[in-house]
């Protein structure tokens, strides 16, 4: 059972068809693949139709503990990584929030090996898939066509960033964001390999594929990070 592959067609709730190749060791992530599916189906429910479920529910769970269970990878095995993958994640990481919806980003999907060899710097090099997160510093002017906003595109790109990470996990996969910006001699080097205009700039290089490595999951849950009301407050028992 634990090598058997087997083809599967998801449906999401806008009627989408997937077909996968499903190993059944990935139980998990195939609960949380079908999770964002769903979620991503119900972008498009007007007037919040499919709000009001409780926490509770299944969905709801599954979601919660891909964020939890999410870790940084940073080793890799060889196998490439599926184009319906790649999609789903950059349709993730678009769906991120953006200071006044200027979507302001752009993704460089990396497979060719020689690229990918002069990005790879101190960084995990063996991963067959990179996306290159990068903010568009031209995309920050109102609609008004005249005021302009300030750089959000920092806060946009890596909201994105993490929705990729997420996607990544809940479709079976694991990464980890390379820094680039604010640090600018990675930007630089980035940039240039990339071949990025002036206002293309290179925030993250998410390295992505299937894991080798079983992480162990950090608790990063501390109560002296939380305040009620004002900075020191306490939450009422
Ligand atoms: C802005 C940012 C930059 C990061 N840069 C790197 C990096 O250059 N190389 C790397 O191996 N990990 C990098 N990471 C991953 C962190 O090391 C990792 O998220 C952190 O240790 C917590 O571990 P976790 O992701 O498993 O929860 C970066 C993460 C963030 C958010």
């Amino acid at each position: 059972m634990t090598s058997m592959k087997k083809t599967v067609i998801l449906q999401s709730k806008t009627n989408f068809l997937f077909t996968l190749s499903i190993n059944y060791k990935m139980k998990k992530s195939l609960f949380a693949f079908a999770v964002v599916l769903l979620s991503l189906g119900s972008c498009n429910a007007p007037n919040g139709e499919n709000q009001g479920s409780s926490a509770g529910n299944a969905d709801n769970q599954a979601a919660i503990e891909n964020i939890m269970t999410r870790s940084s990878i940073r080793h890799f095995k060889e196998q490439p990584v599926e184009q319906e993958k790649i999609d789903i994640m950059l349709k993730a990481a678009m769906a991120a929030p953006t200071a006044v919806n200027l979507q302001p980003w752009h993704f460089i999907v990396i497979t060719d090996k020689a690229i990918m060899k002069a990005l790879s710097g101190p960084s995990p090099a063996n991963a067959p898939l990179l996306i290159a997160v990068c903010g568009n510093t031209d995309k920050n002017v109102l609609p008004d066509g005249k005021t302009k906003v300030p750089d959000f595109w920092v806060e946009d790109a890596s909201a994105a960033t993490e929705n990729l990470l997420l996607a990544a996990h809940a479709l079976g996969l694991g990464a980890v964001w390379t820094a680039a910006y604010p640090a600018m001699d990675r930007v630089e080097v980035i940039a240039k390999v990339l071949g990025c205009p002036k206002n293309i700039v290179p925030l993250a290089v998410v390295r992505i594929g299937y894991p080798d490595e079983e992480p162990k999951i950090k608790n990063k849950f501390k109560e002296e990070n939380i305040s009620y009301n004002r900075y020191g407050g306490k939450k009422k028992q």
